[in-house]
């Protein structure tokens, strides 16, 4: 008896099985769906070593990013200042120092130890990679940053997302696990027929500012003062998204390289600098326009960015004969500096953990364009030149922090532009 109702039902279930996969009259439009390998229970412990063979451009892109070196293991700028608001990120247990919390910047720079909190970077190579592919890639929604109600707190970078335990892909089919028509993205290996790992479409995410933003939308010191804001500044320009200029198309795919302060190239692309001059008795006016074309401040980001203007008259020997300012124009030309400046309870400038208030903001806005004039004094000159230089950290942080390497102080020529003078 019982034998025959377990054939029963086994019947039963293969002609329902059989039904709904080939319903009659109709053939499939794909081959059966294969069940793709699952992530394991800890999806974000996963490296990205285990994506590298199939998609070895993205990795190299990635790798050489910021994001890949988010960590206080491999960016010197961000250890210098987690060592002296937290400690060690080789050992497990470290608090940030006023709060006596669980460090909360990593939450952002390194957040799959975040969603275990521990503080042991160099455990795993999950941690240690910063924003690994895992950390982009299981992001399924967005919660939001800013607080639901006034005097609420802010949900920084992993908390301001909801997580999956599969792959999130940039395509909106449901079965981008198994429709592959061509190999991965600069890779030497074989086309899969499936993803080898879970994967589930979700454009409205990927191609989102949203994804961005749980970590580039504002975040405050422990005095509840800004610091880096991109969001923000970003806010009325929606129509925008940052992928389209941070993840270009390049060779077919979204290139992962994630340019900013760091990319010459890219600060380059940021600002448009023109120079004109008027020769007029004895003196010569320049008249510099520098034209914002970003949907965020020119500089964006950490408050210790900087960008400032240098105006130099030659002679036609090539002699320098007058320039706005002798060493740096932060107390001899501060119009020619563009930056953000927090002040501590005295009103003098402070470095971000220990500032009060947010001070002067010359920063250029978004899409501003700005015009400065200077006076120059004609004897001799031949050719007046306005160079544009981005500098990663302010001229305080560069003095007190000697532990970054020299390269990083370098300031970065962003633009030149030179006229000669009749
Ligand atoms: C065995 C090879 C292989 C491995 C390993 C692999 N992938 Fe892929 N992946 C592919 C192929 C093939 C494609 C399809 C490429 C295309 O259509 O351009 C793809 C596509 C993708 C896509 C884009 C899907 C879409 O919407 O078009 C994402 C995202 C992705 N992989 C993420 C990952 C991540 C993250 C890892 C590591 C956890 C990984 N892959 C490991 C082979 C692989
Ligand atoms: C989980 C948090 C997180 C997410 C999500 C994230 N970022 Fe980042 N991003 C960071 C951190 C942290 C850094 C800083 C690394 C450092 O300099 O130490 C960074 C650095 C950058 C930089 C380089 C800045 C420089 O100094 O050169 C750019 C550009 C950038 N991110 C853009 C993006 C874009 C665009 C997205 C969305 C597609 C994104 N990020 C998503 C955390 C994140
Ligand atoms: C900072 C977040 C971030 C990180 C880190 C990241 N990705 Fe992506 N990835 C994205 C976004 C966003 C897209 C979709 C871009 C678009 O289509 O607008 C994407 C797209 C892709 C695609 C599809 C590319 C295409 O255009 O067909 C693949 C494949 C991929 N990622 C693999 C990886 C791998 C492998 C890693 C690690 C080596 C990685 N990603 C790290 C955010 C990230
Ligand atoms: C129109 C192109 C464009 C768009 C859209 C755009 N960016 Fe940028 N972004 C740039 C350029 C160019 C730079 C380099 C100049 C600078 O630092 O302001 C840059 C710089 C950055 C930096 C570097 C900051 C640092 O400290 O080094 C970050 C972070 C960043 N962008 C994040 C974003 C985010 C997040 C979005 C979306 C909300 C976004 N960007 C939208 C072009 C763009
Ligand atoms: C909400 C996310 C978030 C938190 C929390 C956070 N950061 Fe960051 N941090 C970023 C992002 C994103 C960048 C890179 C882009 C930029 O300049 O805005 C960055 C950049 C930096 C930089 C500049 C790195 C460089 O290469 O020049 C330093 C230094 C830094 N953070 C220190 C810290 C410290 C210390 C903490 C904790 C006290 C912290 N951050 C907390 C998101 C965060």
């Amino acid at each position: 008896m019982r034998f025959f109702a377990v054939v029963l039902l086994l019947l039963a279930t293969s002609t329902v099985i059989a039904e709904v996969g080939k319903p009659p009259g109709t053939t499939l439009p794909f081959p059966p769906i294969p069940r793709a390998m699952s992530l394991g229970p800890n999806p974000h412990h996963l490296s990205a070593e285990a994506c590298r063979e199939c998609h070895q451009e993205i990795y190299n892109q990635w790798a050489g990013s910021m994001h890949a070196k988010s960590t206080a293991l491999k960016d010197p700028i961000h250890e210098a200042f987690y060592r002296s608001e937290v400690g060690d990120p080789r050992r497990e247990g470290e608090r940030h120092n006023r709060s006596g919390t669980y460090p909360v910047c990593l939450k952002c720079h390194a957040p799959n130890a975040a969603r275990d909190g521990k503080t042991k970077l160099d455990a795993m190579p999950a941690y240690s990679e910063g924003v690994n592919c895992l950390t982009c890639h299981l992001i399924k929604g967005y919660k939001g940053v800013l607080p639901d109600e006034p005097g609420g707190r802010l949900r920084l970078g992993i908390d301001a997302y909801e997580w999956s335990d599969i792959l999130q892909s940039p395509t909106g089919k449901i079965f981008a696990q198994i429709d592959f028509p061509k190999p991965p993205p600069g890779s030497g290996a074989a086309t899969p027929s499936f993803h080898p790992f879970a994967m589930e479409g979700n454009a409205a995410m990927l191609r989102s500012p949203q994804l961005c933003l749980g970590c580039h939308e504002r975040r405050n010191n422990p005095h509840g003062v800004p610091l880096c804001n991109t969001g923000e500044e970003f806010r009325d320009s929606n129509h925008f998204n940052c992928q389209q200029c941070h993840m270009p198309v390049n060779h077919g795919f979204a290139d992962h390289s994630m340019g900013g302060g760091h990319s010459p190239e890219m600060l380059r692309r940021g600002v448009v600098m023109t120079l004109a001059i008027n020769r007029e008795e004895g003196e010569i006016q320049a008249e510099v326009v520098l034209q914002n074309t970003l949907p965020h401040n020119m500089p964006t980001g950490a408050p210790f960015r900087n960008l400032y203007l240098q105006i130099t008259a030659f002679d036609r020997n090539g002699m320098r004969l007058w320039q706005n300012y002798r060493h740096h124009p932060l107390r001899e030309d501060p119009d020619s500096l563009f930056m953000l400046t927090l002040l501590d309870k005295e009103g003098k400038p402070s470095a971000p953990p220990q500032a009060v208030a947010q001070g002067s903001d010359t920063r250029l806005a978004p899409h501003e364009r700005r015009i400065l004039n200077y006076t120059l004094p004609a004897t001799n000159v031949a050719m007046v030149r306005a160079d544009l230089y981005y500098d990663l950290l302010s001229l305080p942080l560069k003095e007190r922090f000697t532990a970054v390497p020299q390269e990083l102080k370098q300031p970065t020529l962003v633009a030149r532009s030179e006229k000669l003078v009749e």
